[in-house]
């Protein structure tokens, strides 16, 4: 989406935010809850609730933290003030967590976005991006970058295969077509609790993300830009990253997501 003297970006709206930090973190070896990992000082959960608050686009926000977690209580009441930061506990899947919260936020905003805490570094910008574009009347938008891997398919090798390898390609997606997306993922409120309620027969490990459920039921979700320092913090190598770019070593062209 661009604008020009003539069509200004929208300004973006104030939207309800849902922070999603309620998962174990087990790949990160840390024996904590990922959103309470240290990082540059500051657990995952404040530099995410710091990014959604600078943005300046969250009239409130709700943090799904591990049930009966008392530590990422205490972050989401310490960054409450003008914007509003309540918690609530999550549940066993992130889809669970996101359903939960968005019963917890209540019916009163028009648009939400929901943010995943692993993403702890996502520009502001980024957030400010997504708000604008569902200010300008897009219903469903997610943030994107171009993929640089060649990526494949694969599937069951057969009987035959085995000892040699247990999988096989089955194909090689054009890489021109393909976008890895991230979060803030920003939705009409209404449309958005309708594609969780119509989701909750489908098993919770197969809804990666929330736009997902809005392309099933065949609502356009539009792609903006994303950035390269909204990575998902999932291994310790993701941390040793993120570490890096905190301590300002990070070239100054990947600052502009
Ligand atoms: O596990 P995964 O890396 O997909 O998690 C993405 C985000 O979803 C993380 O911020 C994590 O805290 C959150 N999550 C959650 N509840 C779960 C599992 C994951 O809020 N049960």
């Amino acid at each position: 989406m661009s604008s020009s003297p003539l069509h200004p970006a929208p300004p973006a709206q104030k939207l309800g935010v849902i922070v999603v930090a309620a998962g174990s973190g087990q790949r990160l070896g840390y024996g904590l809850p990922k959103a309470q990992v240290p990082l540059g000082g500051r657990t995952i959960l404040e530099h995410a609730l710091q990014g959604v608050i600078e943005s300046g686009v969250a009239e409130r926000i709700c943090v799904a933290v591990p049930a009966g977690d008392t530590a990422l209580r205490r972050i989401c009441a310490r960054f409450s003030g003008p914007v509003p930061v309540s918690a609530v506990d999550g549940g066993a899947s992130r889809s669970e967590s996101v359903r939960l919260a968005l019963a917890a936020l209540g019916g009163d905003s028009g648009s939400i976005l929901v943010h995943d805490a692993a993403r702890a570094l996502a520009p502001p910008e980024v957030f400010r991006r997504v708000a604008r574009a569902l200010s300008g009347g897009a219903r469903a938008v997610v943030p994107a970058v171009a993929v640089v891997d060649t990526i494949k398919t694969a599937a069951p090798s057969g009987p035959d295969q085995q000892g040699i390898a247990a999988e096989k390609v089955s194909g090689t997606p054009d890489r021109a077509l393909l976008r890895a997306v991230q979060t803030p993922q920003g939705f009409d409120a209404a449309t958005l609790a309708e594609a969780h309620r119509k989701a909750a027969g489908l098993e919770p490990e197969n809804i990666t993300d929330d736009a997902m459920l809005l392309e099933a039921s065949g609502e356009d979700v539009f792609l903006v830009q994303g950035s390269a320092l909204s990575l998902k913090i999932t291994t310790p190598l993701d941390l040793i990253v993120a570490e890096a770019l905190l301590a300002g070593r990070q070239p100054k062209r990947i600052m502009e997501g």
